[in-house]
Parts: structure tokens; C-alpha cells; sequence
């Protein structure tokens, strides 16, 4: 691998004003070879401390034709458990569908494996519990693998709140939507239940969430009304006019759209809405109210966790009701991938903190499952943490 400038230090590498350690290097497996797997690979790719030694994929072939792709020389397995029964890891990136999510990462951190786990965190809260008592027991670390916290942009809304420009937080409105936007380019995995699990509500409501939660300090969620459907998803015609087999419409077991009103500790009152599909531009900006001020972000057409434009802080100056406008930040980082990767890199390198730590994501987690479960019982539910 080139590297672009050797420092005085012969053990580190300077690369784009890093100074990245080389003389510790991490032996890294990737589990899950789909789609996500690939935005991993291109940034391990980009790391001059990794090995990419294995890999594994519950379809035959799978992992061996997506390192061949990369021209990577990596063993591969066809299960999580042959996987870590043969290799010596520091590390792994599991890229699996939302359902398996937890079985992989509770294994990887029971063989004493650094886990980097994509979003959403897992399905139900039982599982996110489990996930987070393997953490403890196994004293390794788990980062959650929400990139958009890297953004500039998300970063300052949490600089805003914090900083107490808004004053107390009371209410917050959030969530996100597309007009055409059930994930299918890539098969199937989104869609079905016993793959996806959930479906808009975690797939990109978990986004939605941590940009307010994280903002705020992530407050312990106290009760919850949820709502979901998936009028578009179980339409042969929607998938017709996508241009992908009307058959979809029979496997879809997941939710197109959904809201919740949820009440968190502390007082703060979070009014949550997305959707993969619906007759609408918008489903709204996100809206974070406070006694002193409040901060309007603009939503996207497409959601996955981006400020839409400019930020307007609506605020009172010598009594006068003004507003402020923040120009959207450009990210000149590698990206936000890259800082993803690197983060949890850096964190197991130097025993560090979890970039995106289990304890504010299980809270993220027991609102998506909070909603769901609201929403097959029509009415308000407490939600409850497991003991960890
Ligand atoms: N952070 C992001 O921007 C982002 C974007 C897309 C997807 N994701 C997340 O990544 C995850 C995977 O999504 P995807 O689009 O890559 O799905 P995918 O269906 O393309 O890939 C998942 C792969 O995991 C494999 N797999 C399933 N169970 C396994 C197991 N027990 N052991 C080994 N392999 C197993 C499947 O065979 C499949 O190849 C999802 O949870 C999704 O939410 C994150």
C-alpha cells in the first residue's frame, strides 16, 4: 500500500494529517459480505495498520467473491462460529441483516473480538440487552456503526444544544422520509421479516433518533405510542413502477411507514415520524424547541441521516424575535465511513471508548422496539430496559 508521507517516527504513518501507529496492527475479519460490507472494505482498504486476513457469508461463495473483488487474499467461512474457531482476531466488522445482528455480535465478543456492529443496533430490546451484557462480560469493544455522527453538520447540533443556546429542551420533533424509497436494489434482505426485522422504523428511523438523541444527551425514553403500516410495501403495483418483480410484494414483512410519542426523562416530549414510501415531499423538518430557543433542520429527500440545508436558530434579541441561518458545513474529512472505521480502530488500538457506545444506542433501540410493540398492541406502552 502507498503511503503518502512517512513521519519522523519510523512505527507511524502520517497519511492526510494522521498520524496513524503501524508498529500495533489489526487483524480484522469481515462478517456479512453484502452490501454494506463494501463501504467497510473500502475503508479498511484505506488503513495502513490492517490486515483483512478473513471473512465469513452464510452463502456458499459469497465472502470468496467479494474478496476477489477487492484482490484481497482472505480465508472465508460459511459461519460466524468456524470463523472465530479458526482465526486469531482483533477485530470485526458485522455487516449482517438486522436479524442476525445480535447472534453475531454475542459471539464475536464471547471469543474476545472487538465488534464494530452496523445500525440498526439489532432488532428488539431483548436482543440489544444481550448484545450490551457480552460487551461487559468480554470487556472488548462495541461501537455502533452510525457514520452521520461524523458529519460537521450533525456535530454542531449537538454543539448548539449543549452549549445552551436553546436553553432546556422540552420538545423535539424528528424522523424523515422518502416519496419512493423501499430499499430493494440489492435483494431482499430490507424487506422480509425474518431478515430485516424492522423496517423504515430501524432502518433509517434509527438515524432520526440518534441525530436528536445524541444532541440532547440521550434521555432515557419512559413510554411510548407507536404507530406503523406498509400499505406501500404490500402493493404489487409500487414494486411493479420501481422496476423490481411484483413478487416483493408478498415477501414484504416489514413496516413502509411509522410514527411513536415518546416521552423521555427529564421531561422532553419527542414526536417521531419516517417513512421508506408515502404520498408526501416531506413527513416535516426536524425541530428541536427549547425555553430559550429553537433550531429548525431541514429534512431531506432522501433520509439517511443528513442536515437537508441551512439550520435557522429562532431565537429573542433585546426582545426582538430573530433568527439565525448556519450555512451547511462541507465535510473535507476522508469521509464519513472512513472516520467510522478509524474511530473504532483508533478506540481498540488505545483500549479507548467506544466512538458510538451501546449505552446511549440501547435507547435508541428500545424506542424502535417500543414503537413496534405499541403499535401491534394499539396503545401506549412503558418501556422497559432489561437488566443488563
Ligand atoms: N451504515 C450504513 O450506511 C448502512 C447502509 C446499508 C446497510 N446498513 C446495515 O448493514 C446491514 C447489512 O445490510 P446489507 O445491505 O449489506 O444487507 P445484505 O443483505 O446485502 O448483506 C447481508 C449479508 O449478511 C449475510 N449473513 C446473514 N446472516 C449471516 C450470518 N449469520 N453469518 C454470516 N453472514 C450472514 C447474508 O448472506 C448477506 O450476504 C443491515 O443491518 C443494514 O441496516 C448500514
Amino acid at each position: 500500500m502507498a503511503h503518502e508521507m512517512d513521519s519522523l517516527n519510523p512505527n507511524s504513518i502520517v497519511k492526510g494529517g494522521e498520524d496513524i501507529d503501524v508498529s500495533k496492527r489489526l487483524k480484522v475479519a469481515i462478517i456479512g459480505t453484502g452490501w454494506i460490507a463494501h463501504s467497510h472494505m473500502e475503508s479498511y482498504l484505506q488503513m495502513p495498520d490492517v490486515d483483512i486476513v478473513a471473512g465469513a457469508d452464510i452463502i456458499p461463495g459469497k465472502a470468496e467473491a467479494f474478496f476477489k473483488e477487492f484482490g484481497v487474499n482472505a480465508r472465508c467461512y460459511l459461519s460466524t462460529e468456524e470463523l472465530l474457531d479458526n482465526e486469531v482476531l482483533d477485530a470485526v466488522s458485522v455487516c449482517v441483516y438486522n436479524r442476525a445482528h445480535a447472534k453475531c455480535a454475542i459471539l464475536a465478543l464471547n471469543a474476545g473480538v472487538n465488534v464494530l456492529l452496523e445500525k440498526p443496533m439489532c432488532v428488539t430490546i431483548e436482543e440489544a440487552a444481550d448484545i450490551v451484557r457480552a460487551e461487559k462480560k468480554s470487556g472488548k469493544i462495541l461501537s455502533i456503526g452510525f457514520q452521520p455522527r461524523y458529519d460537521p453538520n450533525m456535530k454542531m447540533i449537538k454543539k448548539i444544544v449543549q452549549s445552551g443556546e436553546l436553553g432546556e429542551v422540552y420538545y423535539i420533533q424528528t424522523g424523515g422520509g422518502r416519496r419512493r424509497g423501499i430499499p430493494t436494489p440489492f435483494g431482499t434482505s430490507f424487506i422480509q421479516a425474518d431478515t430485516g426485522g424492522l423496517g423504515a422504523l430501524a432502518d433509517i428511523g434509527c438515524y432520526s433518533l440518534d441525530m436528536v438523541l445524541n444532541a440532547v444527551g440521550y434521555p432515557k425514553p419512559l413510554t411510548v405510542t407507536g404507530y406503523k403500516s406498509d400499505f406501500f410495501g404490500k402493493n404489487k403495483d409500487y414494486f411493479r413502477t420501481e422496476g423490481n418483480p411484483e413478487s416483493y410484494a408478498d415477501l414484504f414483512g416489514v413496516d413502509d411507514f411509522a410514527a411513536g410519542f415518546i416521552r423521555l426523562e427529564g421531561g422532553i416530549i419527542l414526536d417521531f415520524r419516517i417513512a421508506w414510501a408515502m404520498h408526501l415531499d416531506t413527513p416535516g423538518d426536524t425541530i428541536i424547541m427549547g425555553k430559550k430557543g429553537s433550531l429548525r433542520i431541514p429534512s431531506t429527500e432522501c433520509w439517511n441521516g443528513t442536515v437537508g440545508g441551512e439550520m435557522t436558530i429562532y431565537h429573542d434579541l433585546e426582545g426582538l424575535g430573530t433568527e439565525t441561518k448556519l450555512p451547511i458545513i462541507e465535510d473535507t474529512s476522508k469521509g464519513l465511513f472512513y472516520q467510522k472505521i478509524r474511530s473504532f480502530l483508533d478506540a481498540c488500538k488505545n483500549d479507548g471508548a467506544a466512538p458510538v457506545p451501546s449505552c446511549e444506542i440501547i435507547y435508541n433501540q428500545a424506542i424502535l422496539d417500543g414503537i413496534a410493540r405499541s403499535a401491534e398492541l394499539g396503545r401506549e406502552i412503558e418501556i422497559v430496559i432489561p437488566e443488563i
